[in-house]
C-alpha cells in the first residue's frame, strides 16, 4: 500500500512500526472535526479562487458523504494510514477521485491537527460547564432544604464547631463557581484558529485566514505561524483546570464516603450509587465516591504527562504532540463522566438529620461560644479561653457536656457566667449567632444561597 506522503521513499516501513507511529487508533474520535475544519478550509480555497467551483462541489461533496458515514459509524480506519488527517483524505480520493487530492491544498496536517484540537475541546469546555452548572444547582437544591439542619463543622477532622449543613454543601458550590470561570476563561485561548499556518511558515497561497475563522467560528487566528503549530498550551491548561475539578470532586468524595460509615452515618447514598460486597451481605459500599476519589489520579497524570512531553521540545510541530491526544481524550471522558455521577449521588443522597442532631448535641463544640460569652462580658479572650478549657475539662471527667454543668460549678470558675450561658450554649443559638458576612448563621447562608442563585 503506498503512502499519501510515499513520494519520496524507496522502502516502505515494516507493518509493526507503522502501528507504532500511528494515531488513527485514537484520534479517530476527531472525525467530526476533521471534517468540519475540511469543510472550512475547502470553501475558503474557493473564495479565493485557488481552487475551481467545480473542484470545490466535488471536494464538499464527498466530505458530506464521509460525515454522513462517520455519523452513521460506517467508516473504516486504517492503520496503514496513519492517523484520522491520511484516512479521511484517502476516503476522499477513492470516492471522489484525484480531485479529493487539491483539499491538502495550502494546508499542512500541522494545522489541519492543531485545528482540530482547538474545535474539538472547544465543544467540550462548553459540556464541561455546562454539567458544572447543573451539579451547582443541585447543590443548591439539597442546601435550601438544609438551611437550619445543624451539623458539627471539623477542622483536622476534629469537631470544631457547629454549623448549617447547607453552608457546608455550599461551600463546593463555590469551588465549582471557580472551576466554572476557570473553563469559561480558558475559552478565550481555546478559541484561537491556527488553520493557515502550513506546516509552520504559512503558505505562497492567496488564502484567507480570516474566512476560515470566520467559517469555523473562531474569534481569532493565531498571529504567529510558527507559535500555530507548535502551541499545546490550550491543553495543558484543559488539563490543568480539569486537575483541580477533580481535587475538589475528590475532597467532596472524601467527605461522602466518611459521612456514609457507620460511624457517622450522616448521610445516606443511594442504592443506584452503592454497590454491595461478594461475600459480606450486610454492605453498602460508597464506590462511586471512591471512584471519583481514584480517577482524579489519571486526570492529574495527564498534565504531568502533557506537560513532560512538551518540555523541550523546539519549535515547531514534533511528533512527540501526538501524544497530547490520549490524555485529553481521556480527560475529557473522565471529567463529563464524574461530574455527572456526583451530581446524581447528591441529589438522590438522604441527609440523617436525626443523626446529625445527636451528633451536634454530644460533643464540645459549642465551647467557642462560652469563650466568646465572657469575652463579650469584658474577660480578654485570652483568659476566657482559659476558663472554658477549664469547664470542658470538668465535664469530661464527669462524662457530661458543657450543657449540662449545672450553674454553680461554672460559676466556680467565673462570676461572669449566668444562667443566660445555656441559651448562647445550644447549637442552634451557636449557629445563628455567627452572622458575620459569609458565615454559617441561618441568614447569612440564605443570604449566600440567594446570591449563588444568580450565578447558575
Ligand atoms: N497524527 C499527527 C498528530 O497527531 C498529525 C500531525 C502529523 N504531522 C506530521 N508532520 N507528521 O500529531
Amino acid at each position: 500500500m503506498t503512502k499519501l506522503w510515499g513520494g519520496r521513499f524507496q522502502k516502505s516501513a515494516e507493518s509493526w512500526v507503522d502501528e507504532f507511529g500511528a494515531s488513527i487508533g485514537f484520534d479517530q474520535q476527531l472525525v467530526m472535526e476533521d471534517i468540519e475544519g475540511s469543510v472550512a478550509h475547502v470553501t475558503m480555497l474557493g473564495a479565493q479562487e485557488i481552487l475551481s467551483t467545480e473542484d470545490v462541489e466535488k471536494i464538499l461533496g464527498g466530505l458530506a458523504e464521509l460525515k454522513t458515514k462517520a455519523e452513521a459509524g460506517e467508516l473504516e480506519f486504517s492503520v496503514a494510514n496513519e492517523d484520522i488527517h491520511l484516512n479521511l483524505e484517502k476516503m476522499l480520493t477513492d470516492l471522489i477521485g484525484p480531485v479529493g487530492g487539491k483539499l491538502h491544498t495550502g494546508r499542512s496536517r500541522n494545522d489541519q491537527v492543531a485545528t482540530d484540537m482547538h474545535l474539538f475541546l472547544k465543544k467540550r469546555v462548553v459540556e464541561v460547564v455546562n454539567l458544572i452548572n447543573v451539579f451547582q444547582k443541585t447543590i443548591l437544591e439539597k442546601a435550601e432544604q438544609h438551611v437550619e439542619t445543624i451539623a458539627p463543622g471539623y477542622t483536622h477532622l476534629q469537631r470544631a464547631q457547629p454549623i448549617s449543613f447547607a453552608h457546608h454543601l455550599m461551600a463546593y458550590f463555590w469551588m465549582l463557581q471557580r472551576d466554572k470561570e476557570r473553563f469559561s476563561e480558558s475559552m478565550k485561548r481555546i478559541d484561537i484558529l491556527p488553520l493557515g499556518a502550513g506546516a509552520m511558515a504559512g503558505t505562497t497561497f492567496p488564502i484567507d485566514r480570516l474566512k476560515s475563522a470566520e467559517l469555523l467560528g473562531f474569534s481569532k487566528v493565531y498571529e504567529n505561524s510558527m507559535d500555530a503549530v507548535s502551541d499545546r498550551d490550550f491543553i495543558v491548561e484543559f488539563l490543568s483546570n480539569s486537575s483541580l475539578l477533580m481535587t475538589h470532586l475528590s475532597r467532596f468524595a472524601e467527605e461522602i464516603i466518611i459521612w456514609s460509615t457507620d460511624e457517622f452515618k450522616f448521610i445516606e447514598l443511594d442504592d443506584a450509587f452503592s454497590t454491595g460486597s461478594s461475600i459480606m451481605p450486610q454492605k453498602k459500599n460508597p464506590d462511586m465516591a471512591e471512584l471519583i476519589r481514584g480517577k482524579t489520579g489519571r486526570v492529574y497524570g495527564n498534565l504531568m504527562g502533557l506537560l513532560t512531553v512538551l518540555k523541550g521540545t523546539p519549535l515547531t510541530y514534533n511528533k512527540d504532540m501526538q501524544e497530547d491526544k490520549e490524555g485529553m481524550f481521556d480527560t475529557v471522558h473522565t471529567i463529563l463522566g464524574s461530574l455527572k455521577i456526583f451530581e446524581g449521588m447528591v441529589r438522590t443522597m438522604k441527609v440523617n438529620e436525626e443523626r446529625l442532631h445527636q451528633a451536634v448535641h454530644s460533643d464540645f463544640s459549642n465551647a467557642t461560644e462560652l469563650a466568646d460569652y465572657l469575652a463579650t462580658k469584658g474577660m480578654p479572650f485570652r483568659e476566657a479561653h482559659e476558663v472554658t478549657g477549664k469547664l470542658v475539662f470538668t465535664c469530661i471527667q464527669r462524662g457530661i457536656y458543657l450543657l449540662d454543668l449545672p450553674l454553680e460549678d461554672m460559676k466556680a470558675e467565673s462570676d461572669l457566667l449566668e444562667e443566660d450561658v445555656y441559651d448562647v450554649l445550644r447549637p442552634e443559638a451557636a449557629v445563628r449567632r455567627r452572622h458575620s458576612l459569609g458565615g454559617t448563621g441561618f441568614d447569612q447562608v440564605r443570604l449566600q444561597i440567594e446570591k449563588a442563585k444568580q450565578l447558575i
